[in-house]
């Protein structure tokens, strides 16, 4: 069980403020501050690139610690500035050819499918979003369908940013390893709430980010990719961290996960990442997840009690993220309200998920996303703050 007094005792954050926007940044606890703020001192100290040595064995740390989270090698993860940028490394390298496949969810991220939309009209690729079941979550016989010999990568988002909806992944990678396709998934807003383990979700490549459940700094991602399909993806970016200049017409690209990476890099930030994933892993993935999804299905359950709101979330599994709008006022105008009680809340744009938003006919939603250190106090709060601002 995770001990909520002392993670709240170890959150500064949770003096000031009740934070239910951990799907856009989470607070982080006081280690993650002190290991950023401790790195950027001394590189003031004693300059950038000396920090980057004398404190080596921290800004690695990183690797190691992704893969105890997800199961794999460290040199199949990659450190990047963000989720969108890792997802970016794997997806612009993949070889596509005129006529080939890809199968995506109708909930799909806007900036994946932004990059679906640029590489179509490129290379002449096809993208197909694979139908929801009853339960709003991709269709697993619906993609099994789908698949023949035209589809070259399956990319998926885990958890869509607009709602408690968890896709079921695993069942999805059994699919793609049948068939053997390439198996991108997406999972920003699963990584540090729910337990990902790459093997057993079946995935070839992997994207997250670091601000979000894990609690780590902005400004920080990674990219998994599994090491038999590492030297299949040329970087659509290159530079002497990516590769090796050998001869003056030739360079060598770098045999591990490190080809997706940038020379320059923010040390502190991934000093950051590093404590932030060994907070999680110390604290138990497992644990954190009941938690996680506990406040979830309360506070559901609590807004599902008020006149005129209406929860938003799908699926058979759902999350932290709580998604709901109301008769009585835009997200917006909630949002507001909220943030005057000083309860931070985030509105999902229509845009965010296009697909998903014209399917469903949704409005602007509001999206309260718990983490294991809220408290039911707090969950309280909103619920009764909801209900003055949408006149229930
Ligand atoms: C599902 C999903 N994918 C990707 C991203 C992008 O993450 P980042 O901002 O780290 O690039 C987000 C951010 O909200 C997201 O919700």
């Amino acid at each position: 069980m995770i001990d909520v007094e002392r993670a709240r005792r170890e959150t500064p954050g949770c003096e000031h403020v009740i934070h239910l926007n951990n799907a856009g940044s989470a607070l982080p606890p006081r280690s993650v501050l002190n290991a950023v703020v401790g790195h950027l001192e001394l590189e003031a100290r004693i300059g950038g690139y000396e920090a980057h040595e004398q404190n080596d064995q921290a800004t690695e740390r990183v690797y190691a610690a992704a893969a105890e989270l997800l199961g794999c090698r460290a040199d199949e993860i990659a450190f990047c500035s963000s989720a969108t940028r890792a997802w970016d490394m794997a997806f612009y390298g993949f070889p596509l050819e005129r006529g080939d496949r890809i199968l995506t969810a109708v909930a799909e991220y806007a900036s994946n499918f932004i990059a679906f939309i640029q590489v179509a009209r490129q290379k002449g690729i096809e993208v197909v979003a694979v139908p929801n079941d009853e339960r709003g979550q991709v269709s697993v016989e619906g993609l099994a369908e789908l698949v023949d010999e035209r589809v070259k990568l399956i990319a998926i988002t885990h958890v869509p940013t607009n709602g408690g909806l968890v896709n079921p992944a695993a069942k999805i990678g059994a699919i793609a390893r049948e068939a053997e396709i390439p198996y991108l998934l997406d999972a920003c807003q699963s990584a540090g709430q729910m337990p990902l383990d790459v093997d057993a979700l079946g995935c070839d490549m992997l994207s997250l980010t670091g601000r979000k459940y894990l609690r780590g700094p902005r400004g920080t991602g990674l990219l998994y990719v599994r090491s038999n399909l590492i030297e299949r993806i040329e970087p659509p970016l290159l530079d002497m961290h990516a590769a090796d200049w050998i001869e003056p017409d030739r360079y060598r690209l770098r045999a591990d996960a490190r080809r997706f990476e940038e020379w320059e890099q923010n040390y502190a930030a991934k000093v950051g990442l590093g404590v932030a994933i060994d907070y999680a892993v110390e604290l138990g993935i497992d644990e954190i997840w009941e938690r996680v999804h506990e406040l979830g299905e309360r506070l559901r359950a609590q807004l599902g009690e008020l006149d005129g709101v209406n929860v938003r979330d799908l699926g058979e599994t759902r999350c932290g993220i709580v998604t709901f709008d109301a008769t009585g006022a835009g997200a917006g105008e909630i949002k507001a309200a909220l943030a005057r009680e000083r309860i931070n809340v985030t509105v999902a744009p229509q845009s965010a998920t296009l697909l998903d938003t014209r399917e469903r006919d949704l409005p602007e939603l509001v999206r309260a996303s718990v983490h294991y250190y809220n408290t039911e106090a707090e969950l309280d709060r909103l619920v009764d703050c909801v209900k003055i601002a949408a006149r229930c």
